[in-house]
């Protein structure tokens, strides 16, 4: 059995710059809104899931239009995370996913049930979603779990709270992030990968870039 599911929550709402959130949700705007394919070898979806509706800005965008957040990436946020392990951590050498957004806009869209290829994740929220306003992001205590009902069945809930980050090991506790509940609301986060000398980049399956970017 792996160990239970646990994370650490870092209230950086003074550290970020100023305005970054009305940056971040210009920047998000723009995102590629589609279905995407699920995704091969981490998906936890039920198989008749073939695609799930979402936004994803691109890390060659972050980087362009969000500077201050690949920097934040690769300088503050990786402080705070190689502080909590006792292997030291690494950011990613390949940008394509170093820094992405992912977003939710009305209520048609979530995210994909998933386990991670990478052992620590930061997420930066970019919004904030009350009790009861859906968006949350949950994690199954089942390794196992094989779909969103079998993760909602017994799991960790995260509410997002803007200008927090927060950072797991999420390869073996399936997660996904629930739909919004009202059609005019939007939900960002920032997604933060990162690699360990254990589990360094050289791990992360070929057929991910395959099918994300195209790689032969
Ligand atoms: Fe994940």
């Amino acid at each position: 059995m792996p160990p239970p599911f646990s994370w650490t929550s870092f209230d950086l709402t003074d550290r970020l710059p100023v305005a970054w959130q009305d940056q971040v949700i210009a920047t998000a705007a723009g995102a590629d809104f589609r279905q995407f394919p699920r995704t091969p070898l981490i998906s936890r979806e039920a198989g008749r899931v073939a695609h799930v509706a979402r936004g994803r800005v691109h890390a060659d965008r972050v980087k362009q239009e969000l500077p201050w957040l690949y920097e934040f990436y690769r300088g503050y946020s990786l402080r705070l995370v190689a502080g909590l392990h006792p292997q030291r951590v690494f950011p990613v050498r390949d940008d394509r996913y170093g820094v992405v957004l992912n977003v939710q806009r009305g209520n048609s869209m979530r995210f994909e049930c998933h386990v991670d290829s990478n052992p620590l994740t930061g997420l930066l929220f970019c919004t904030d979603h009350p009790e009861g306003s859906g968006g949350e992001l949950v994690f199954a205590r089942d390794p196992l779990a094989g779909d969103v009902a079998a993760v909602e069945k017994d799991c960790s809930v995260i509410r997002p709270q803007a200008g927090h980050l927060i950072v797991f090991d999420g390869r073996h506790h399936p997660h996904y992030a629930r739909r919004l509940r009202s059609e005019s609301d939007l939900r960002v986060v920032a997604v933060m990968n990162f690699y360990t000398e254990s589990c360094p980049e050289s791990t992360r399956p070929r057929e991910l870039n395959r099918h994300l970017y195209g790689d032969s």
